[in-house]
């Protein structure tokens, strides 16, 4: 079980992560900063680890976002696939007069670009619609087992989207709707308001930094909630908050958790083995050259020595006593001359 564990939880087999989800783990770590749009750390480790919570438990199904941009979100649930399992992108990307309020601008291009980047291996399907337009197009017929809510922010588009999560996440399946307490996109809460109101059936359960997350019964918010407490202990802000007719526990963001500043830490640690790798090379060039520096003045030295001791013998020779008064003689003619 601990190979799935790929959380940022305060104990210590946090951060794990091989086995399956090794990737999703890696893209947390050195992909999430690279790919433009909105999602905090914390709220990205927070989904991820739901997401694999719904693996270990047995839940299958495919995962999907509706409103995409360039993948932030996407590449999180992307990773998180079990086999068979698929990851539906919903977008109106090419089409954004379709996106009546300006809530990003998705770019299928960029999209695809960072898919195949972070998600090679992943079974994605790509629906260019506006979410208004999916039941029509047969989108009932999609089992999901998580949700993202983030495509357009009117109140109207909010209410269709949190129907058409509704009636197709299995149960326990979650949803997390984005911006819902964002004081530019009022149109969020006024849709879930509308949902709630019209007999929407969906529960909330927590507060994470800038999504609300539901699911599909008081039982699975209860077990969310536990697992949250358990998982995300340091980011959990205020627990058991009034939220329309039931309760949620508040997250805020928490350094703990953001597994991109620990990938920063992994990039920076990786920069300072490269220079200490350079300088241990440096240093070995340098120790090889004062090597043979000191076997030339050793062969030097001893070349010296030799020449010392052939003098000395010299000194001591006979012929060199014997020649001694003529060197005398010569020494003092030098001196007159
Ligand atoms: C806020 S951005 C999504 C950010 C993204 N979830 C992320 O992780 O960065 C909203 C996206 O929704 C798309 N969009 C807007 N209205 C839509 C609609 N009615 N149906 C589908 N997509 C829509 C936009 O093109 C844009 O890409």
């Amino acid at each position: 079980m601990a190979d799935m564990d790929i959380s940022g939880s305060a104990s210590s087999e946090g951060f794990a992560s091989v086995g399956l989800f090794s990737s999703l783990a890696s893209y947390l770590e050195r992909g999430i900063g690279t790919v433009e749009g909105w999602l905090s750390p914390t709220t990205a480790s927070i989904l991820a680890q739901l997401l694999v919570e719904q693996v270990r438990a047995g839940l299958r199904g495919d995962v999907c976002e509706i409103g995409v941009h360039h993948g932030r979100l996407f590449m999180v649930l992307a990773n998180a696939q079990a086999p068979g399992e698929r990851a539906v992108a919903v977008d109106v990307f090419g089409h954004q007069e379709k996106n009546v309020d300006r809530s990003g601008r998705g770019d299928r291009a960029v999209f695809e670009r960072n898919l195949g980047r972070y998600a090679p291996a992943a079974t994605v399907e790509i629906v260019q619609e506006s979410s208004l337009d999916l039941q029509r197009l047969g989108f009932l017929s999609h089992r999901f087992r998580f949700i993202s809510i983030d495509g357009g922010h009117t109140a109207p588009t909010v209410a269709n989207d949190l129907r058409l999560a509704e009636r197709t996440l299995l149960g326990g399946g979650i949803v997390a709707l984005d911006d819902i307490l964002s004081s530019h996109w009022t149109g969020v809460l006024t849709g879930l308001a509308a949902y709630v109101g019209a007999g929407g059936t969906l529960v909330p359960f927590a507060l994470v930094p800038n999504k609300l997350l539901l699911t599909t019964d008081a039982a699975a918010a209860g077990q969310g909630r536990a697992l949250l407490r358990r998982l995300f202990p340091l980011a959990l802000a205020k627990p058991d908050l009034e939220f329309l007719s039931g309760t949620v526990d508040s997250y805020d963001d928490h350094p703990h958790y953001d597994r991109e500043t620990c990938g920063n830490l992994h990039r920076a640690l990786d920069a300072l083995r490269g220079e200490r790798d350079a300088l241990a090379s440096q240093l070995a060039q340098v120790r090889e050259e004062a090597a043979r520096l000191q076997r030339e003045h050793d062969a030097l030295a001893s070349r010296v020595a030799a020449a010392e001791a052939h003098a000395t013998r010299l000194q001591a020779s006979t012929s060199w006593r014997v020649t001694g008064p003529l060197r005398t003689v010569v020494g003092l003619a030098r001196g007159r001359g």
